[in-house]
């Protein structure tokens, strides 16, 4: 089923900036799914328009069939949450517990549902502990985990996030990619993250789309859209480094590769396949391929 579903966008700022040039896109529930695009090809624009942040000027953006020009932004809200680049645009209350609470507050929910809420998106992001901390005094990956928990207590089918690894350090990259995939298999949200971490995408994403000048230029799986090398060259746009690695084996060292690894994990069993075929090394061990 189709939950969101852009057609056709045209978008202009107030400057004359022509950001979004007829930018089509379909989402199906539960996927997760990265937008990539250099600096400008409009990701931040696009995912705007899918929780009605930005008004529409010309086509149509649905969820789950109804266009959002009749829907009101209450349900919008509700069922799209969007998290934001800078942590410090999105947090404002003076306590991490007051802030994840505003949402739901809105919602007009009872104060035990509201708490309810409240502790159990603190427990998914792994923030429990601090909920009576004021929110300044926060880490920014902190930060960022209970900008996630505030969307996450709105209870969404479809979470947005904007960038959500930068700025983070590599294990903070990892543990937020690893709560992100939970959510999406465990909780069945929807998920759909613009990010320039190429690197994470083949390994926590089923679907991925390039946009480039306002455009959505690709889409399909990781494996689908990287293997069109060229094309993604026009478009500004590198493959993983374990790939392009991978890639000067093939091409320049002419070790044939039936298809290009994209991560560690399938770079990793190729050369044990390649170096145990040379009888390079004796590894039997059966466990270590199917990693
Ligand atoms: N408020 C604004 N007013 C005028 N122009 C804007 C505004 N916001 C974005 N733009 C312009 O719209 C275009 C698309 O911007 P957008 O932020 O959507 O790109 P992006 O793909 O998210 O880029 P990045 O990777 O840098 O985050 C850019 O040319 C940008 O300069
Ligand atoms: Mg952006």
């Amino acid at each position: 089923m189709v939950i969101l579903q852009a057609k056709n966008i045209h978008y202009t700022y107030q400057d004359g900036t022509h950001a979004l040039r007829g930018a089509n896109m379909k989402i199906e529930q539960g996927e997760f799914l990265a937008i990539l695009g250099p600096n400008g090809s409009g990701k931040t624009t696009l995912l705007k328009h899918f929780n009605g942040l930005i008004k529409i000027q010309e086509g149509e953006v649905f969820l789950d069939g109804k266009s959002l020009r009749n829907c009101p932004s209450r349900e919008i809200v509700q069922r799209v949450g969007i998290v934001f680049q800078d942590p410090n645009d999105q947090l404002f209350a003076q306590t991490v517990r007051e802030d994840v609470a505003f949402g739901p507050m809105n919602l007009g929910l009872a104060k035990e549902e509201i708490e309810q809420r409240v502790e159990d998106a603190l427990a998914l992001v792994n923030m429990s502990n601090y909920g009576g901390k004021s929110v300044g005094y926060l880490s920014y990956g902190q930060k960022k985990r209970v900008c996630i928990a505030g969307v996450l207590a709105m209870k969404p089918e479809v979470l947005l996030l904007d960038e959500p690894t930068s700025g983070l350090d590599p294990a903070g990259v990892t543990h937020l990619m690893r709560l992100l995939q939970k959510l999406n298999a465990e909780c069945g949200i929807t998920i759909i993250m613009a990010t320039n971490s190429i690197d994470v995408v083949p390994v926590y994403m089923s679907r991925m789309a390039v946009m480039y000048e306002g455009k959505v230029v690709h889409e399909g799986t990781p494996e689908n859209v990287f293997s069109k090398i060229e094309e993604l060259e026009e478009v500004y746009l590198e493959l993983p480094q374990i790939a392009q690695l991978m890639r000067l084996l093939r091409d320049k060292d002419k070790i044939p590769m039936e298809k290009l690894p994209l991560t560690i994990g399938e770079a990793r069993n190729f050369l044990i396949r390649k170096l145990n075929e040379n009888h390079a090394i004796k590894l039997t061990s059966s466990d270590v391929l199917k990693e």
